[in-house]
């Protein structure tokens, strides 16, 4: 017995993500697990669980693994409530809302910033997400960028540059400085703190020539790609985010035969977020087109105080199942595994001897009930590195 071992035991249904044909879910019945060193140590029937310093009694609940919500805007001041209850009396969503929060970002305090990523991410823990990715995206200048960075930085490992979010208002009508600006000093001042690089590529934003130019600058800064695509009409940025290997493609509403038929044929994620649809009032992606084709998928909340100010998993996995015809085995997949795949994580988003031992116990017998009662607060326990939250 290793000092500081915990096993939670008498696990009603346990989801492993180790996945077998027909059962994405590895589901085990009367099961019990063993932490050590924040780590799965052992997995196995309830029977034949070692003794170990500490014991959580699941009586016979689901366990998941941990959320891993990849894709959120945390780092930000302000909220756009009223632009929110604008578009539910009719008005569209452009993303034009985003200088709103980039001018509210650039004048508050590191410690504002912080106190509401903390916020945030205290929240997220509550609804079971043991996993974030955190991008910057409303300073914009090299400064705020940086600052963003630096502080997303505190809370996660998977940090990620938006710097071209948007073009700000500043720059408005000379983009090509602003893209120039991205690929130099702010990316030299954002680099030391991401792990990622994003682009906004819709009508609006970033063009797909630009998106390129800018992706590519961080490939050869060491960083990672994702890329938002395909979120407010059809256009290339699925396709470009292929072609360079994006660990994932985020949003992807509106899709063609060529963009799914590219994401089947690569490794590049899905990320869905319905959260985004639900408040924007806007049609929701096609999960099942997705799915029937072979493209890994990931849901994620894109928490932001535009388009998605939600940080709940289990809000956008019945917002999946319900709308975006995915099964609730699906959707628990998507928001964990599926969450990790985006990420290139392989600690996170399952329950198996090695991983993190980042795992939700939850108030109901089956991961089906996330999805058959929507709403309700199911997150009984979360253990994050081991530890009981
Ligand atoms: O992912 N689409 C671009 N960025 C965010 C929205 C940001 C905002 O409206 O503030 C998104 O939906
Ligand atoms: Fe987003």
């Amino acid at each position: 017995m290793t000092r500081g071992s915990l096993l939670v035991d008498h696990i009603g249904e346990l989801v492993t993500n180790e996945g077998r044909p027909g059962d994405p879910l590895g589901i085990r019945r009367d099961a019990a697990l063993l932490v050590e060193d924040g780590q799965v140590a052992w997995i196995g029937s309830a029977r034949y669980a070692p003794a170990a310093d500490r014991r959580i009694d699941a009586a016979g609940a689901a366990v998941l693994p941990g959320f891993v919500d990849s894709h959120a805007h945390l780092v930000f001041a302000g909220d756009r409530a009223a632009e929110f209850a604008a578009r539910m009396a009719g008005e569209p969503y452009t993303g034009g809302g985003i200088r709103t929060t980039v001018g509210a970002t650039r004048a508050a305090s590191d410690d504002d910033l912080r106190a509401t990523v903390g916020r945030l991410r205290a929240e997220m823990l509550r609804q079971g997400t043991t996993t974030v990715e955190i991008k910057s995206g409303y300073g914009l200048t090299v400064a705020d960028e940086a600052r963003s960075l630096r502080i997303a930085a505190e809370f996660t490992a998977d940090t990620t540059f938006l710097g071209a979010h948007v073009v700000p208002a500043e720059y408005a009508d000379r983009p090509d400085d602003y893209v120039g600006m991205v690929c130099g000093p702010m990316l030299a001042a954002a680099a030391p703190y991401a792990r990622w690089i994003d682009v906004f590529c819709e009508r609006g934003a970033f063009d797909a020539d630009h998106a390129r130019a800018i992706l590519a600058c961080g490939q050869a800064a060491g960083l990672g790609v994702r890329l938002h695509a395909n979120q407010l009409g059809p256009g290339p940025g699925v396709r470009l985010g292929v072609e360079l290997g994006a660990a994932s493609v985020d949003h992807c509403t509106h899709l063609t035969d060529a963009d799914v038929d590219a994401l089947a044929g690569s490794e590049t994620v899905a990320t869905l977020l319905p959260g985004a649809e639900f408040s924007t009032r806007s049609p929701y992606p096609d999960a099942r087109r997705l799915l029937d084709a072979g493209v890994t998928v990931a849901l994620a909340t894109d928490c932001n105080p535009g388009s998605s100010y939600t940080s709940s998993m289990p809000f956008c996995v019945a917002l999946a199942v319900r709308e975006m015809r995915m099964t609730p085995a699906e959707a628990v997949w998507a928001a964990t595994a599926g969450g990790a795949a985006a990420l290139r994580r392989t600690d996170v988003g399952r329950l198996t001897p090695g991983a993190r031992a980042n795992l939700i116990i939850l108030d109901a017998p089956s991961h089906l009930h996330l999805a058959y009662r929507p709403g309700v607060p199911l997150i009984r326990q979360v253990l994050h590195n081991g530890v009981p939250r």
